[in-house]
């Protein structure tokens, strides 16, 4: 592996400064959402079903690890962790940007690990928008994925001083959907999508969407601490919160399968993300800081107890199974109020 290549250098940086950055008491919209308990729920704890059909994969928990690393030594190493606790869990899990590898082959032993450790889980590539369809489907290959994702950094390349300055996406998405005969995800990285974006996707035959929203994770953020010149950071005021791409996704619900991500810390956060219409909830932030700062066996027990107070909270709000929780009545506070009728999104 190259040693001053600046793609592996950034790499480590990133898995550095996100985890500097990380912090429980992020901002988050889904404290403006409250969802209503069933006084007379009519089920038994015990027989709740948390199984969720994840692009026609049976995860055992309504959430997956979503893209974070490869390319570096310190990602060989989380990817290794990342894909064990994955297996544990019976969850979907990301490999990150392949780019590295498409353009170094040699890194190749930095993403595998997301396979050789979960022979038989459900594994994502992901790649960005400017790839070949040759690249994804070799991308595809190394991993043996079962799905592909794409994602869209505007945002974070803007911030980068080194970041691409061209961005004719559409066409290139859309022959890779036409051409990869696995699942395609297109996936934001933290900054949300609104309504028209959702919409260009589902016109070019996009039929998965991970809005990835704020909240979380900043690029604007880590790339300005990495950018010496200007600090770009006040770009994050354009981005969109998880909850507010949420609404912005209701009038496409029927048209595309809705995934969410962006600042999910908490089981009541899942939760939430489902009751407004996501198919599965993808969680980066939060499990690169459990595996970076505490032991594999500790980060298994922080999800293993996760994923027991969304059975805890699916009791209370009366919901046998992960489709009942779309039934939940649902308040918005004044913010949400505000912000769904200016975008008139009921
Ligand atoms: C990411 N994310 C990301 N996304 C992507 O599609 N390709 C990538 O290579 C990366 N790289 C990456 C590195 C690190 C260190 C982090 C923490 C995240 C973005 C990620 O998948 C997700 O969209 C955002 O991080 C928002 O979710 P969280 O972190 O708030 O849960």
């Amino acid at each position: 592996m190259p040693k001053q290549d600046e793609q592996i250098q950034r790499k480590v940086e990133h898995l550095f400064l996100a985890e500097k950055y990380f912090t429980e008491e992020s901002f988050t919209d889904f404290d403006g959402i409250r969802l209503l308990h069933d006084a007379l729920p009519e089920l038994n704890y015990r027989n709740i079903d948390l199984t969720t059909n994840i692009l026609g994969y049976e995860s055992n928990l309504p959430f997956y690890f979503n893209a974070i690393t490869g390319g570096s030594k310190q990602s060989a190493r989380f990817n290794m962790e990342l894909s064990k606790l994955a297996s544990t869990l019976g969850i979907p899990v990301s490999s990150g940007s392949m780019g590295v590898y498409l353009r170094i082959p040699d890194t190749a032993d930095t993403f595998t690990p997301l396979r050789e450790n979960n022979p038989d889980g459900f594994v994502m590539a992901n790649v960005s928008a400017k790839v070949t369809p040759k690249q994804a489907k070799s991308a595809i290959d190394l991993l043996n994925a079962n799905a592909l994702q794409i994602h869209l950094n505007l945002i974070q390349e803007m911030a980068m001083p080194e970041g691409d300055r061209k961005f004719f996406w559409l066409d290139n998405i859309k022959k890779i959907v036409e051409e990869v005969k696995i699942p395609v995800i297109v996936k934001e990285v933290g900054f949300g999508m609104s309504n028209d974006s959702i919409n260009k996707l589902i016109n070019i035959g996009v039929k998965y969407i991970d809005i990835s929203g704020f909240g979380g994770t900043d690029f604007a953020q880590i790339e300005s601490a990495r950018n010496h010149e200007i600090d770009l950071t006040y770009l994050d005021q354009f981005s969109l919160s998880t909850v507010e791409s949420l609404i912005e996704a209701q009038p496409e619900l029927k048209r595309v399968t809705i995934f969410a991500s962006g600042g999910i810390r908490t089981p009541m956060d899942v939760v939430k993300a489902i009751r407004m219409g996501a198919s599965g909830v993808g969680i980066s932030g939060l499990v690169l800081h459990h595996l970076q700062k505490y032991s594999l066996e500790e980060a298994t027990l922080f999800f293993e107890s996760f994923a027991k107070q969304i059975q805890i909270i699916m009791a209370v709000i009366g919901a046998k199974n992960i489709d009942d929780i779309k039934k939940v009545p649902i308040i918005f506070d004044e913010n949400l109020t505000n912000y769904s009728k200016q975008r008139k999104i009921d």
